[in-house]
């Protein structure tokens, strides 16, 4: 008896219901943590301008090609490929999708379980009056103990799982809708306070005077990891999410405004942390992958209702990470479940529980269970799995994914299928649509290519 019934596939229920469940992947930790810290490591300014050029050069186009390849053929990354050209072996990339959904989760929640230990000390008022050294002793207590953090990490799962579970239009879309809007507000709160904090100028400085003497061999790969990682793409989710969007919808505009939400918002946080972070003293490329926990606080510590706009934040940033998290589950769920013939609830239980077991030895890395490699730079004490983990996905399975995605966009499903699915049959004018072709064909492909090889060292230009 098949358990998984095609006719009744979900599907999502609105327009902004689609840009908010998109933007709402899109728009995560991986704007509000890993944007900042990723970009002081890397210099700052030319950071964000290699950064902001990979967005619009191959960032728009892979996320175009994602929706196109999801709603043309209507299932998931894995049966996507099987069903678009059934005799080749393109089903290895949505395989190879699901696997960095594996790694991205297990890290990602994590960092995950960290907030809800924010909101925890926010609610107890823990903050209130510690200096920036307090809170880095506070944060490497709490991720050195292990248990609690491995706790938060299941809790999150748990919820993550929880809204998957309940299926695409009830679960995913009416969380995004209402949330994101709020989170957007009070970033803009934080921004405002951080940029009149004195000493705020060297911030600013930081992240929009490009110095391009600090650009090192990785930089550029760094970048361009942070672009897919941060638009959700190169391993299927916006395939998946492109497999709910109805047949009436434009995957142009989608596209550019999911882009265009997640970069702006990115940037905000940049805004809020570099002023704060020079205005207290903390040094760009100290604080590792706690620095957005450390400065924070002190952030709002500074302002009037700090308090209530901290309790706030931490909420909003818990929902703005759970919309992520539920759409890279999403992947591994519509899956096995699609593929396996599994109901979706089977296959949430089983892909969570799968990934939480992953994800436990992660967090448990930065702890006192030292998982990892010997660190070969000076100054770094060591690499953990989860710090692995972080690279392999972003830099490595995420830019691949993309690489092949954009080909067989642009050399494999056909450019009239292509044309169709982007113009719903001619009912919209795609105007860019030869610059699209163009792009997907030569330019991305090399670009990433390119990258990718120096970025690891295999080529030096
Ligand atoms: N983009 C999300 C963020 O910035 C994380 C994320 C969700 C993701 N789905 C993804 C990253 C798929 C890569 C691929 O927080």
């Amino acid at each position: 008896m098949a358990k998984f019934d095609f006719s009744k596939r979900d599907s999502f229920g609105s327009k902004i219901g689609i840009i908010a469940a998109a933007a709402g992947s899109a728009i995560g930790l991986g704007n509000i943590w890993r944007f900042p810290y990723v970009a002081g490591e890397n210099g700052g300014g030319a950071f964000l301008l290699i950064y902001v050029g990979f967005i619009i050069l191959i960032g728009i186009p892979v996320m175009l090609s994602e929706f196109t390849i999801g709603r043309r053929a209507q299932r998931n990354p894995f049966g996507a490929f099987k069903l678009l050209k059934p005799k080749q072996h393109w089903y290895l990339v949505g395989l190879m999708g699901i696997i960095a959904a594996f790694t991205i989760l297990a890290f990602y929640s994590t960092v995950a379980g960290w907030t809800l230990e924010y909101l925890i000390n926010a609610v107890s008022n823990n903050y209130d009056g510690k200096s920036p050294a307090d809170l880095n002793n506070m944060f490497d207590a709490f991720v050195g103990t292990g248990t609690r953090p491995v706790i938060f990490q299941l809790v999150f799962m748990f919820l993550t799982a929880a809204i998957v579970f309940s299926g695409v239009k009830h679960g995913i879309e009416r969380y995004a809708k209402i949330l994101m809007p709020v989170l957007l507000l009070i970033i803009i709160v934080l921004c405002v306070r951080s940029v009149t904090l004195a000493g705020a100028a060297e911030g600013l400085n930081f992240l929009f005077n490009p110095d391009f003497s600090k650009i090192r061999a990785s930089t550029v790969l760094e970048a361009l990891g942070q672009a897919f990682f941060s638009l959700s793409i190169g391993m299927g989710t916006l395939i998946t999410y492109g497999s709910y969007i109805s047949k009436k919808e434009n995957l142009s505009t989608t596209a550019v405004q999911v882009s265009a939400a997640d970069t702006f918002i990115a940037i905000l946080a940049g805004v809020a942390i570099f002023p704060a972070m020079f205005a207290f003293g903390i040094e760009p490329n100290t604080s590792g992958e706690g620095l957005v926990f450390k400065v924070l606080p002190l952030l709002f510590n500074e302002m009037a209702g700090g308090f209530y706009f901290q309790l706030l934040f931490c909420f909003l940033l818990i929902v703005a990470a759970l919309t992520s998290t539920i759409s890279v589950l999403e992947v591994v769920v519509a899956s096995a479940a699609e593929q396996l013939n599994m109901s979706r609830k089977t296959a949430t239980v089983i892909a969570a529980v799968a990934i939480s077991i992953l994800g436990i030895f992660c967090t448990l890395s930065l702890g006192n269970l030292y998982i990892g490699i010997p660190s070969p730079y000076p100054g770094v004490f060591k690499i953990t799995l989860f710090n692995i983990l972080e690279y392999l996905s972003a830099n490595i399975l995420l830019p691949l994914g993309g690489f092949f995605i954009v080909l067989f966009l642009g050399w494999f499903l056909g450019k009239q299928n292509v044309k169709n699915e982007i113009t719903n049959s001619g009912k919209i004018r795609a105007r860019l649509f030869n610059m699209f072709l163009f792009i997907i064909r030569y330019i991305a492909p090399i670009a990433i290519a390119l990258v990718f090889l120096h970025g690891m060292g295999l080529i030096n230009i």
